[in-house]
């Protein structure tokens, strides 16, 4: 396993232990709104500073990019980080939320976790080296098309401006598959294509420490991640489909009709 992957491991499990230890007195945190429903809580920064702490002990020259304290400029190499993936869930008890950090030099994405404290699931991938959960290798699904698929995605709750596109896509998709789940949690999403639980995903609108490391975990488990149009910009544009190559594919021609010029 590459020493930086280890590290970021201790600095997740490290981070899930305050979100397990506060879990229980939800009514006691104290919670800001960031802007429309987007909240942040002692929690989420709590989360955040044992992550940076742990990597700077090791890593003083990587640079940061951490959803609450933002960028701190350093070297090439840089740690991107959401500490808590799901805090609307996790607000209200709701059990799905993780932890995900990922490492990438000069744009390119060198290792990644998401974990699960609750299910004490870790999803680990390292660039050219697999994917694994809780250190055996996982693979993305074998369906072959849309058909009897299930597909994650997350509904753009915060920024209404694409809510009728992404609606007309949640049709199509619903008529074309068994089913769509929208658990909560981007980066777990993203994990769950990985190993095979859902055959893809799709969502509108995210960040890049929402996907950075489900996307390395979701490549290097055989599948495929793309920006709407089929190019690599998702973590510019923060729109994003993924799934194994075949789904993937049919749901990049699903999307299509749906899209306009401010989609991308
Ligand atoms: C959110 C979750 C959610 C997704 C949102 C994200 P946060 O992250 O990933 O599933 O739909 O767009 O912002 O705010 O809980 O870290
Ligand atoms: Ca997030
Ligand atoms: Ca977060």
């Amino acid at each position: 396993m590459q020493p930086t992957l280890y590290i970021a491991i201790r600095a997740a499990r490290a981070a899930g232990r305050i979100l397990l230890r506060y879990a229980h007195q939800i009514d006691r945190i104290r919670v800001q709104t960031k802007r429309h429903n987007d909240f942040v809580s002692e929690v989420d920064r709590q989360a955040e500073a044992a992550i940076i702490r742990e990597l700077r002990a090791k890593f003083p020259h990587h640079a940061i990019l951490a959803e609450e304290s933002g960028a701190q400029s350093g070297g090439e190499f840089e740690w991107v980080i959401d500490p808590l993936d799901g805090t609307t869930n996790y607000l209200h008890g709701f059990p799905q939320f993780s932890v995900s950090i990922a490492l990438r030099c000069r744009g390119r994405l060198l290792c990644g976790l998401v974990y699960d404290p609750l299910r004490e699931e870790l999803f680990t991938a390292a660039r050219g080296e697999g994917a694994l959960l809780n250190e055996r290798r996982i693979r993305v699904s074998e369906r072959r098309s849309l058909e009897g698929a299930l597909i994650g995605t997350g509904f753009p709750f915060r920024d209404h401006r694409h809510l009728d596109a992404y609606l007309g896509m949640f049709k199509t998709v619903v008529q074309a598959t068994a089913g769509v789940r929208r658990p909560g949690s981007a980066a777990l999403d993203l994990a769950y294509v990985a190993c095979g639980r859902t055959d893809g995903f799709w969502e509108l609108g995210l960040s890049e420490w929402d996907m950075a490391a489900g996307a390395l975990l979701i490549r290097e488990a055989g599948g495929q991640v793309s920006d709407l149009r089929g190019g690599d910009r998702y973590l510019t544009t923060g729109n994003i489909i993924a799934g194994n190559p075949r789904v993937h594919q049919a749901l990049l021609k699903t999307l299509q009709p749906h899209l306009n010029e401010s989609l991308t």
